[in-house]
């Protein structure tokens, strides 16, 4: 058989080998490297070497080497095709002829979109450092305190102030309109008129090194402040962090990886010589990007602006990189500050200092608890306890559980064992909140489920995909929930999400109000991802449930009626019956409450 080298190549990037060579030994990390025992000979004290950057294995002890297919042909006794076609299944890419040239028509898509932003963001950079017309660019970004080589590192570039001026350069360059009107450089309203005009450009560029999106600053600040390229085929917001292609040597070197609040926070922390920080991308803080860490580093440092927003992204980061298994730790920046801030103002030494001494995200939270509730008054240290407990749940090492459970009995100077007591209850409570309404706690105050899924949805736009995958719009009753799946479906087929859009959509001012309620409240920031399958599972199950109940009915209204249609019905409760039995197996021990 042959397979063309394209194909292969795709593999290879869509392999983690330290995941596959992890499958059939231990490894631990070693700096840039993933060490453990010879699967190949015999030995005691670790000599292979796994280099996941570059794809390769060797082994000092018996010189074996390779790359993840000769591993697999050794390791599985399998020829180079068959190697192909084993890792080629894993990596979820079809071989079949006729399944590739379908998906080569949306490879050929992605090529020229690479093409495409690889030579904007160079005509970009261009402009941003040599045309007199960005003068005004150049200034603002030296006011700011970037320094040239920052600019050069990070490819900045200016986009310039006619709108139309990219769309006629592009056609000149022989593209179609057709391909640049779904290039999401333009507007979907306007033809040819670029978002990006007049703005700064911060190229967003993969970890293999090549720009997948841009972002845009208003230079005066007007708004939006900041433009992001939509999401194209090349580009997945919650895939990408910012700078990360830059950071990824020094992430792996110091085993860790300060994660800032946004573009220009991760210049000047670069620019400061801090060249392990990376930021998301105006989103949240998600479980992919935990996710992308891990494979990098054990331990993150949060650095975010000492604000109650501040507070807010600091809590949610922070339960979703100890979650993920990460070491979190968080350094505090006076209040209205960021660290692009700093550096202009006080320089690099100032900045490195203010970051020497983080302090671990629990005894951080704890204190800033301390000062936020009341802790003379008993409905203080039930808040205070039930933020906290959560954080404690998390930790999988009793040692360290009884660790936190001390210093929060230290903090509210009791004994240890009343505050194990409660901690007990809470996990009791939580455990039977999740198992038995299928909802994690925070309660449903009378909102539909599928409401309460919807808004979740709203809140983390970034696993709405899941519940359009199991349910289309005919499968929701509720009508408020029906609203918001609307707008959602809209802004996922448009590639374009933003609260403000949603909020303008809303026609319904109660609708309107409950939605931003929800947005400001933390309701939906623990574990989303779970919250939303088990809400959807429970959905489903319902549905199910009540579609049996009918039948049920029915078979009791029909008896006597004629025996074939009353055999139909019996095996399609059956059916039903074993469809719920599943699901209820998914999911644990649900039960449908309402
Ligand atoms: P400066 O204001 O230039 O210092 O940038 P910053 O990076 O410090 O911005 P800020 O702290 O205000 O926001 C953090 C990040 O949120 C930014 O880097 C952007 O990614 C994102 N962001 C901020 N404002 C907007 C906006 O108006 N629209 C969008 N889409 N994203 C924004
Ligand atoms: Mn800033």
């Amino acid at each position: 058989m042959f397979i063309p080298e394209e194909i292969i190549n795709e593999i290879a990037d869509k392999t983690d080998i330290g995941d596959i060579i992890g499958s059939y030994i231990t490894l631990k990390r070693t700096g840039r490297n993933l060490t453990g025992l010879c699967p190949f000979h015999t030995e005691k004290t670790p000599s292979f070497s796994v280099t996941p950057e570059k794809g390769m294995f060797y082994c000092f002890g018996c010189q074996k080497s390779g790359n993840v297919f000769s591993f697999i042909m050794e390791m599985e006794k399998l020829t180079f095709p068959e190697a192909v076609q084993y890792l080629a299944q894993k990596a979820g890419i079809s071989l079949d002829i006729e399944d590739r040239e379908s998906a080569s028509a949306e490879n050929t898509f992605r090529r020229q979109l690479y093409d495409l932003y690889e030579k904007v963001s160079l005509s970009f950079h261009y402009i941003l450092t040599k045309k007199d017309s960005s003068e005004k660019a150049r200034k603002y970004l030296e006011d700011r305190g970037i320094n040239p080589d920052t600019i050069e590192k990070f490819r900045l570039g200016y986009a310039p102030g006619d709108r139309r001026w990219l769309f006629n350069f592009l056609k000149k360059k022989s593209y179609s309109e057709d391909f640049l009107s779904r290039c999401g450089l333009f507007s979907s309203n306007y033809r040819g008129v670029s978002i990006f005009s007049g703005r700064i450009i911060f190229p967003i560029i993969s970890k293999s090194g090549r720009v997948i999106a841009f972002g845009g600053r208003s230079p005066d600040g007007s708004p939006p402040k900041y433009i992001n390229s939509p999401e194209t085929p090349i580009f997945r917001k919650s895939d990408e962090l910012y700078g990360f292609n830059l950071a990824q040597k020094e992430i792996r070197k110091n085993d860790s990886v300060f994660i800032v609040e946004g573009y220009m926070d991760t210049m000047a922390m670069v620019q400061a010589g801090i060249e392990n920080t990376v930021a998301p991308l105006g989103t949240a803080f998600t479980e992919n990007h935990a996710n992308i860490i891990l494979k990098n580093c054990s331990a993150v440092v949060l650095v975010f602006d000492g604000d109650e927003a501040g507070l807010k992204a600091t809590v949610k980061s922070s339960y979703i990189c100890e979650k993920a298994g990460l070491e979190c730790s968080v350094v505090e920046l006076p209040a209205g500050s960021d660290p692009a801030d700093i550096l202009k103002n006080s320089g690099a030494e100032a900045l490195k200092n203010i970051l020497k001494y983080p302090i671990n995200c629990f005894d951080f939270l704890l204190n800033k608890y301390k000062d936020i509730y009341d802790l003379t008054r008993e409905d203080g240290i039930k808040s205070f306890l039930n933020r906290l407990f959560m954080f404690v749940s998390i930790q999988e090492s009793e040692v360290r559980r009884t660790g936190r459970l001390k210093a929060l009995s230290e903090a509210l100077n009791m004994d240890y064992r009343p505050v194990y007591d409660d901690f007990t209850s809470y996990i009791k409570k939580d455990f039977k909140n999740k198992t038995e309404s299928g909802v994690v706690p925070g309660g449903r105050q009378g909102i539909s489920s599928e409401l309460y899924l919807m808004l979740a949805a709203v809140d983390n736009y970034d696993y709405f995909y899941m519940i359009r995958d199991e349910f289309s719009i005919d499968d929701i009753q509720d009508t408020a929930a029906r609203n918001l799946y609307i707008i959602l479906e809209e802004c996922y087929r448009n590639n374009s999400f933003s609260l403000e859009i949603v909020l303008e959509k809303i026609d319904n001012q109660d609708l309107k109000k409950l939605v931003a309620k929800k947005l400001s409240s933390d309701e939906f920031t623990m574990n989303p991802k779970q919250f939303i399958e088990d809400s959807i599972n429970m959905i489903k199950l319902k549905n199910l449930q009540i579609k049996r109940l009918q039948l049920e009915k029915k078979i009791g209204k029909d008896n006597g009626a004629d025996p074939y249609s009353m055999e139909k019905l019996i095996a399609e409760k059956l059916f039903y019956d074993k469809e719920i039995e599943k699901l209820k197996g998914t999911n644990g021990n649900v039960r449908v409450t309402e």
